[in-house]
């Protein structure tokens, strides 16, 4: 099947910087958006959705490809991991589903719910899958959620801001790479935004739940490039002596930068 990517996203994605876009004057000659299209163009900023670490991830409903979801049933009491993908049938996509695919026996032992979203209808996604499934010996499980009218990505803002100026014949713009971890309760806890060009880091997705699951366990927080098993940071709520008394010995190097075990 023909990969569905308007001529201008693909000069889109391997643009290098934010500048204006080369082929502006080109896509100016484009029929241009409807005002249905534009509707969250006009939407004042104050009353678009903010989609703040510690807000409820917005509910909706959706197809994918394990079936009709509602968004807040589908999470459950699970955390989840939401990440979007530009369109089907393009080469860093691919590589990047097969890659979370592989994972899935980790995610499940962190308790975590992976769900993807492309912005193409449910048959594409069925075929893309299966060339997902040939190119990385695996097989793609979790859903895929079809979101060819961008409906989810608007309300996620998985959207460049270039992208509203350049958008395709159809009057959309496009899907960026977004990744939001969400909690059992629901609370956006960490976001994550790439653009096309660039593919995603899966072993650093995992390290942030890794990150974020032992912070509500323990009441640590995790210093850079953290690994489990690495000596975590007492936060600066807890005193040395109470840290003392909850993990054992605290290595102080400065009176606000203190180290310990869990
Ligand atoms: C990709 O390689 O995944 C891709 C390329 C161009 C536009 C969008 C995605």
């Amino acid at each position: 099947m023909a990969p569905i990517i308007a001529p201008q996203m693909a000069f889109r994605a391997f643009r290098a910087a934010p500048q204006p876009a080369p082929w502006a004057r080109l896509t100016s000659q484009l029929p241009r958006a409807q005002p249905a299209f534009r509707r969250f163009f006009a939407t004042p900023a104050q009353e678009q959705p903010r989609l703040r670490l510690g807000s409820t991830a917005p509910n909706f409903k959706a197809l994918t490809t394990t079936g009709q979801i509602d968004f807040h049933e589908f999470i459950g009491n699970s955390w989840t991991i939401l990440f979007s993908h530009p369109a089907d049938f393009t080469p860093v996509c691919t590589t990047e589903l097969g890659a979370f695919a592989k994972l899935k026996n980790e995610f499940e032992k962190r308790g975590v719910k992976m769900i993807g979203l492309s912005a193409n209808d449910l048959g594409s996604h069925e075929e893309w899958i299966k060339d997902i499934n040939e190119v990385s010996s695996t097989s793609v499980e979790f859903p895929i959620i079809a979101d060819a009218d961008r409906k989810v990505a608007f309300l996620y803002d998985m959207i460049d801001q270039q992208d509203l100026d350049n958008i395709d014949q159809k009057g959309i713009a496009f899907t960026i790479r977004s990744v939001f971890i969400i909690d059992p309760n629901k609370k956006i806890r960490l976001t994550m935004m790439y653009p096309a060009s660039t593919g995603r880091n899966s072993a650093e997705v995992l390290r942030v739940i890794d990150s974020l699951q032992t912070g509500d366990k323990k009441g640590v927080t995790t210093p850079i490039d953290w690994q489990v098993g690495q000596d975590v940071i007492v936060p600066p709520s807890v005193s040395t002596s109470d840290a003392k008394k909850k993990f054992g010995e605290v290595r102080e190097v400065k009176p606000y930068l203190r180290y310990t075990k869990i």
